[in-house]
């Protein structure tokens, strides 16, 4: 499989590989009998990140959880690059191991330390020998500036770092895509420029990225599209300056009264 033997390189280099775009196509999902998404439709291009934004309900969370089969639409189809993850019989081992996903909450394993908790994942789903994980591990915790905590255990960290394992635990997979639901909502204010420090970066290094976020500047800067979603619908999609400066919707121009 591509990703493993991507993330077990001995050089530590990811191999080149195209980046992947990720396609919604129609999506409904109900909860009961109350309809959630009716009808998303949203293309994200290979190398890019697309931010969504919208009100509390409108079913941002369920859009992203479609991307990696956290959540199955009831009708619809998700392509991550040429895979209908949609599909019956999709591998939703495989997937979930190309579509990294970071929480609100970090959900790190209190009693491992730092590395442990970045290598869990690979030695355990992926089978990377353990010397091989840590050293990818490590590399990864460099990437997110925590290199000199790997001893730790999550409590002897702040929530802003903590974050950042989970981003580096995600990487560590190697995905192809990135999905993050409000990684910095439960962060303190001065906390959150070091998470959206990281994720700026990844944009910048061309991951596919899906990133629901109140933090209308970061999508502002750092997205390449912006998708507001509305009573499960995607009402617009523009580059970021179009879409804050000039928004077409009234229900667009309400939200971005409320927000900014
Ligand atoms: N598993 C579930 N079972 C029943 N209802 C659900 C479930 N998950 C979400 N919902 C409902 O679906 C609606 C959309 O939820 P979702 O979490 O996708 O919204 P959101 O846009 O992410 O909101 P927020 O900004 O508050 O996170 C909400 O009304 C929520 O209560
Ligand atoms: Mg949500």
């Amino acid at each position: 499989m591509n990703t493993v033997s991507n993330a077990a390189r001995s050089d530590g280099k990811a191999t080149h590989r195209a980046p992947t775009a990720v396609r919604f196509e129609n999506i409904h999902k109900s909860f009961g009998v109350t309809p959630i998404l009716r009808g998303v439709d949203l293309e994200v291009a290979g190398g890019t990140t697309t931010c969504v934004i919208g009100p509390s309900g409108s079913g941002k969370s369920t859009l992203l959880r479609c991307a990696n089969l956290l959540e199955v639409p009831d009708s619809g189809r998700v392509l991550i690059g040429e895979e209908a993850i949609t599909d019956r019989g999709a591998d939703v081992d495989s997937i979930r191991t190309r579509v990294g996903m970071v929480f609100q909450r970090f959900h790190l394993f209190p009693h491992h330390s730092v590395l442990n908790n970045v290598t869990l994942a690979l030695q355990q789903v992926l089978g990377v020998p353990r010397e091989k994980a840590v050293e990818i591990a490590r590399r990864r915790l460099a990437e997110v500036g925590l290199a000199a905590v790997e001893d730790r255990r999550p409590s002897q960290l702040s929530g802003g770092q903590q974050q950042r394992v989970a981003i580096a635990r995600s990487l560590a997979m190697d995905p192809e895509v990135m999905l993050f639901d409000e990684a910095t909502s439960a962060l303190d204010p001065e906390l959150v420029k070091g998470v959206l420090g990281v994720m700026r970066d990844l944009a910048q290094q061309g991951m596919t990225m899906i990133v629901v976020t109140h933090e209308m500047r970061f999508a502002r800067e750092a997205a390449h599209q912006v998708a507001f979603l509305d009573g499960g619908r995607v009402l617009e999609t523009a580059a970021p300056d179009a879409l804050f400066d000039s928004p077409q919707s009234g229900r667009l121009r309400e939200f971005l009264d409320q927000v900014l």
